[in-house]
């Protein structure tokens, strides 16, 4: 075995960096937060420039993830790792068994689940090797497998909120989707049923062929979709898609989607609330697929996991209406209202410490 394991710390976050290359394996995984229970987020599978960029990108993603488990009231931390993918070709199990000794080395600390470029498939292989990874097809009927179906849905009851919330049907009106991957498309879907017309844009042409023999769909360029004439615009692509080159073309009135981090730089909820644009924090609509992955950890069952997921817009409402009375954006109310939580768990947890050592 040829792996090697460096850890740091960073502004409270741990980041354990890995590379065994025996199986092509490099990647970064960070620990943001413990204070509500293991950290726990995604493994993202992507094409890095260099570990710099890698590295910000665990970090940042690690830190939302902190925000997403604490606002979805799951007793989890937050956290997140990034694998390089190969730029040649690779043995992918390989790979991902490597992974799965990895997260061995952090010992529970961290637990993995699927995000953009892993599959549950990916994670069963994972499984192969350790405990702390979810996201793995269940065969027991309890929670488990594919979380994108539950992020889809609870974007779908946020658009619908939103709308609700500015008096607007969402049967008839229009809605533009960026990334019609595996949240993009089943949010199309749910979409398409409630009656909404699509336009919608993936930097993958097959993406958008796909979902066009299926179901109706208007389909523009990606350069072109954030501008698209439409009175929503859900991100489901990649973050730091609002920024201060797309806001101010913005036609939509109102943002809900499932793309983790979307605004660029925390300046940009500023942007939005300056253009009056109601703004979906992402971290609390995107929640479902986190929703699943921890029912799979606590062993829960689907049926908990539907109740939870319909929860998601009664937690938005508590931001929208704190962000109105406020006069804030809801993006900072969320960040506040996120940070709030941890803090009382990381008290909690100092508590419980001092009571240990008594
Ligand atoms: P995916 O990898 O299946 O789909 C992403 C799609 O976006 C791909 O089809 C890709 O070609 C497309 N894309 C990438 N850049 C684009 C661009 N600039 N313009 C248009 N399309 C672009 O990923 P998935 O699972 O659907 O996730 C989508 C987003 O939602 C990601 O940001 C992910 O982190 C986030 N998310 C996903 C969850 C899940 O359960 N899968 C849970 C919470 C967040």
């Amino acid at each position: 075995m040829t792996l090697r394991m460096t850890r740091e710390e960073d502004d409270g976050q741990r980041i354990f960096r890995f590379e065994d290359p025996s199986c092509d394996l490099s990647g970064v995984i960070v620990v943001d937060s413990l204070a509500l229970g293991p950290a726990t987020g995604g493994c993202r599978f992507w094409h890095y420039d260099d570990a710099a960029a890698m590295r910000a990108d665990a970090r940042r993603l690690a830190r939302g993830m902190s925000y997403k488990n604490a606002m979805a009231g799951l007793p989890l931390g937050g956290g997140k790792s990034v694998i390089r993918r190969p730029a040649g070709a690779f043995d992918r199990e390989a790979l991902f068994r490597g992974f799965g000794r990895v997260l061995n080395e952090v010992a529970g600390d961290y637990l993995a689940a699927e995000d953009v470029g892993t599959t549950p498939q990916d994670m069963a292989v994972v499984r192969s090797q350790t405990p702390f990874v979810f996201g793995v097809p269940a065969d027991d009927g309890r929670a488990g497998g594919d979380p994108s179906p539950w992020t889809a849905l609870g974007v779908f009851l946020s658009i619908d909120h939103v709308f609700a919330r500015r008096g607007l049907p969402l049967s008839g009106s229009r809605i533009a989707v960026q990334g019609l991957g595996n949240v993009g498309a089943d949010l199309c879907r749910r979409l398409h049923a409630a009656g909404a017309t699509l336009v919608v844009a993936d930097v993958r042409p097959d993406a958008a062929e796909r979902l066009r023999s299926e179901i109706p769909v208007e389909v523009v360029a990606p350069e072109a979709i954030h501008a698209a004439d439409v009175d929503l615009f859900a991100p489901c692509a990649l973050g730091g898609g609002l920024n201060p080159s797309t806001i101010p073309q913005m036609r939509a009135r109102l943002i809900a989607g499932a793309a983790n981090n979307q605004l660029a730089t925390g300046a940009d909820a500023g942007l939005l609330h300056e253009r009056g644009i109601l703004y979906a924090p992402d971290f609390v609509a995107n929640a479902g697929g986190i929703i699943n992955v921890a029912a799979e950890y606590l062993g829960h069952h689907p049926g908990a996991v539907e109740d939870a997921v319909h929860r998601i817009p009664t937690r938005l409402a508590q931001v929208l209406d704190r962000a109105e009375a406020s006069g804030t954006s809801p993006a900072q109310v969320a960040d506040a209202m996120a940070r709030e939580l941890i803090a009382k768990g990381a008290a909690a947890m100092a508590g419980n410490e001092g009571k240990r050592t008594l």
